[in-house]
């Protein structure tokens, strides 16, 4: 087949090598463990679900539902749409399986692909992976700090470097409604300077504008009224609520007047978790409080609050040398026609007994296991040929010392398990 007719991946859309697994065993089990030390249960939702759902919740007028969601008809002409974000399938699943009626607060997480049709680059994908959790049944902003906590020990407890919380209050959507008229106003008297995109924002979603990264549009909104003067006392009094239980437990944050998430469904609490190290896609992690999703999808009215973190951004940042093992691994070196027998009831029997163990079928001679052992890392070899299995024992070869001793055969895993891990 010529070169050209090779079918390949998706642009955005990355293949995880086995060289890269095992650093993401690492992120997925320190996700798991931290989710379940906070008391997360896992759920796992659809990987595609009804438009409407997506375009309900995360806003009709934001760049995902405008731009970025992989639509589809289904074959009866539904429209379906792979997961751009977790939240709304979760929310979906909440009200669906009546898990209001049980008694609250309800915490899941979950982890898995999304997609969104964004222009790649480095820590942008189109299919990437997001560790998300949702926390359901209270406006405690105890609950908020709850959530925060996980998200900023998971990625610390990792050791990424150069890590900054920001944090923001969107306010009470009556607080919004207050503050839009003044902030479109503004936005108005300096239309002329601001992007052709924001310009089309002071329509759609002016909130939006503050978070642009344009230079010009930046200086503009330096100046442009400010949601976090406008709260209610009630919002206030939950920002600083929350901002106090972050000093409490020593979790460091910078306040952000410019973080507005691009997600509409979000209310009092936002956050985001930065780091310099990621470049212009520098959010790790990001989330904040959605106390009117539930409702509005449908559901009773429970308050919620919960983060998502980019996987692929994570992996970006993990310091060099992070991998996951599963413990020594042994090498089988079988040669001649009954060494092979032996060799194959051997491996399986070291397996059966939860060693990682592996051969190589196509190598005959001493030297060719060697080599192989040496390349696949094998702290053991149990080398096995025909004299040794007359005698009914193997010889363990110690990768590394090259020392090497006879055992019996049928004694190998027990005594494996003893001498070698215990
Ligand atoms: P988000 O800010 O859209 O929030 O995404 C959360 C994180 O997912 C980002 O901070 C980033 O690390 C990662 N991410 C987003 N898009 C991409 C992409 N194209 N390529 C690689 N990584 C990406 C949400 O998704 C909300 N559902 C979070 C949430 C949960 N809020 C409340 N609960």
């Amino acid at each position: 087949m010529a070169k050209q007719d090779m079918i390949k991946g998706i642009k955005g859309v990355k293949d995880i090598l086995p060289e890269e697994t095992p650093r993401w065993r690492v992120i997925e089990e320190a996700a798991r463990g931290a989710a379940l030390r906070y008391g997360f249960q896992e759920i796992r939702i659809p990987i595609f679900e009804v438009t409407t759902l997506f375009a309900r919740s995360i806003g009709a007028t934001t760049d995902i539902v405008e731009k970025e969601m992989y639509t589809f008809a289904d074959r009866d002409g539904t429209s379906l749409t792979l997961r751009p974000e977790g939240t709304a399938g979760t929310v979906r699943a909440f009200i669906e399986h009546n898990l209001a009626a049980d008694p609250l607060p309800q915490k899941y997480f979950y982890l898995g692909p999304m997609f969104r049709h964004e222009r790649p680059q480095a820590g942008r994908l189109r299919q990437f992976h997001q560790f998300g959790v949702e926390s359901f049944g209270t406006s405690d902003p105890r609950a908020d700090v709850e959530v925060i906590a996980l998200l900023w020990r998971f990625l610390s407890d990792l050791s990424l470097p150069d890590l900054t919380l920001e944090m923001n209050s969107l306010g009470t959507s009556a607080d919004r409604a207050a503050y839009l008229p003044a902030l479109v106003s503004f936005l108005k008297q300096h239309e002329s300077r601001l992007c052709a995109n924001c310009r089309r924002r002071i329509e759609t979603n002016p909130l939006r504008i503050l978070d642009c990264k344009v230079p010009e549009c930046r200086t503009v909104t330096d100046k442009a009224p400010r949601l976090t003067d406008h709260l209610s006392a009630e919002a206030q009094v939950h920002f600083d609520e929350v901002l106090a239980g972050l000093a409490v437990i020593g979790i460091p944050y910078q306040l952000n007047h410019r973080l507005v998430r691009g997600l509409d469904y979000y209310c009092l609490t936002a956050f985001e978790i930065t780091s310099t190290h990621l470049g212009a896609q520098n959010a790790v992690g990001a989330g904040g409080r959605y106390d009117g999703l539930v409702e509005s999808l449908g559901g009773p009215s429970v308050p919620a609050v919960g983060f998502a973190v980019g996987l692929e951004r994570v992996t970006l940042m993990l310091p060099e040398g992070t991998a996951s093992s599963i413990g020594p691994s042994i090498y089988v070196a079988a040669f001649g026609a009954e060494g092979n027998r032996a060799g194959v009831l051997l491996l399986e029997a070291l397996r059966r007994a939860g060693f990682s163990a592996q051969t190589d079928y196509r190598s005959t001679s001493l030297k060719a296991h060697l080599r192989q052992a040496d390349r696949a890392a094998c702290s053991f070899a149990i080398l096995l040929g025909d004299d040794e299995v007359k005698r009914g024992s193997g010889i363990l070869r110690n990768m590394h010392s090259k020392a090497q001793e006879e055992l019996s055969l049928g004694d190998f895993p027990t005594l494996l398990k003893s001498r070698v891990l215990g």
